[in-house]
């Protein structure tokens, strides 16, 4: 069994030592490579090696799944900084911002493309793996469609948030570390219960990367600060803020929702504290990773096997970038 330092450090070593890309056209596989080699805390492909170390040996597969699955994070967030004209990411300006709107797109097209040729390399359980990493795909798109259209209503309840960000970003993780136990020979109960660990892990995680967006150190995120505020992203530090808020504070935010200007960042933070809603997005993070903590317990797989994804996740919860 391996630590997530462990396989961090062993994923990062293969990815560089195996990245597929020709030297040109330049401007499409520099950014690439610039962007692979930016670090990156490499969440996805480690759940991949970790939900395949659960099931037995790590085998080749899961090296191919698990790099599959980085590019194809990568390539969505790619092209999530154009959505979101992100400026920074990983401390460097982002690629679009860099090299323009086309690159990003090239950029993002090509890797998501690159993330299936790995995949093609899997021999066990291929065509499970691929179905899998096909509707994943689709729902990350509807997950960043819906985000991209909460921007523009002031009505979105608490559920479509947690289902928005199921779709976005939690799936993901919930495939990767049902990859792993599916290139690792498994079909059965636990690579179901796997899916399901990652999805609530996933939510919990996207909940503590809304919290760091608002509340994070720049230095330790490598991400603008705020920038869902500026772009009236309905996270839930905000749609919780709304609920609790009295009548004069909710004043305040329509007020900063509509109007903006250069202290709205720090105004709305402001809010999120005195209504208590940035509590309640680290209670609602907690719950979620009890929920994590729950399908760890119901894997019939003997307890000291599961310690590095037990860590993995206490992990995710204490991180600040
Ligand atoms: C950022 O993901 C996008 C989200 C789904 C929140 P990560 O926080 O895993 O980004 P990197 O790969 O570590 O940069
Ligand atoms: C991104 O969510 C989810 C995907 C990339 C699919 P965010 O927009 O919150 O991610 P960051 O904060 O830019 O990393
Ligand atoms: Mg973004
Ligand atoms: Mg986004
Ligand atoms: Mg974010």
């Amino acid at each position: 069994m391996h630590t997530f330092k462990e396989l961090a450090a062993q994923f990062e070593q293969r990815m560089k030592r195996d990245l597929p890309f020709p030297a040109t056209p330049k401007l499409l596989y520099e950014p690439l490579y610039d962007f692979l080699d930016a670090g990156g805390k490499r969440i996805r492909p480690v759940l991949c090696l970790m939900g395949n170390e659960l099931i037995g040996e790590l085998n080749e597969d899961a090296w191919h799944a698990a790099m599959a699955v980085e590019f194809f994070h990568n390539y969505t967030l790619i092209h999530d900084d154009i959505m979101d004209a992100a400026p920074i990411r990983r401390g460097k300006a982002t690629v679009h911002a860099r090299h323009g709107l086309t690159a990003g797109i090239l950029c993002g097209d090509v890797l998501s493309i690159y993330a299936y040729e790995e995949l093609a390399k899997v021999k066990t359980n291929l065509s499970a793996v691929l179905s899998l990493f096909n509707r994943t795909a689709i729902q990350v798109s509807e997950g960043q469609q819906l985000d991209m259209d909460y921007e523009q209503r002031n009505d979105v309840s608490l559920e479509e948030y947690i289902m928005m960000i199921g779709l976005k970003t939690s799936v993901l993780l919930a495939c990767s570390l049902k990859m792993g136990a599916l290139t690792g020979g498994s079909t059965g109960g636990n690579a179901d219960i796997l899916y399901d660990l990652g999805k609530n892990l996933g939510i919990a995680f996207q909940l503590q990367d809304d919290y760091l967006d608002a509340f994070g150190d720049v230095e330790r995120t490598g991400k603008q600060q705020g920038g869902d505020i500026m772009a009236n992203k309905k996270t839930y530090l905000l749609l919780s803020a709304m609920h609790r808020a009295d009548p004069v504070q909710r004043e305040e935010i329509e007020h900063l929702l509509h109007h903006g200007g250069d202290a709205k960042v720090e105004a709305m933070k402001a809010l999120y504290c005195a209504t208590g809603a940035d509590t309640a997005c680290k209670e609602a993070i907690m719950n979620y990773s009890k929920l994590a903590y729950t399908a760890l317990d119901d894997l019939a797989i003997p307890q000291k096997r599961k310690e590095p994804l037990r860590e993995l996740t206490e992990y995710l919860l204490v991180r600040d970038f």
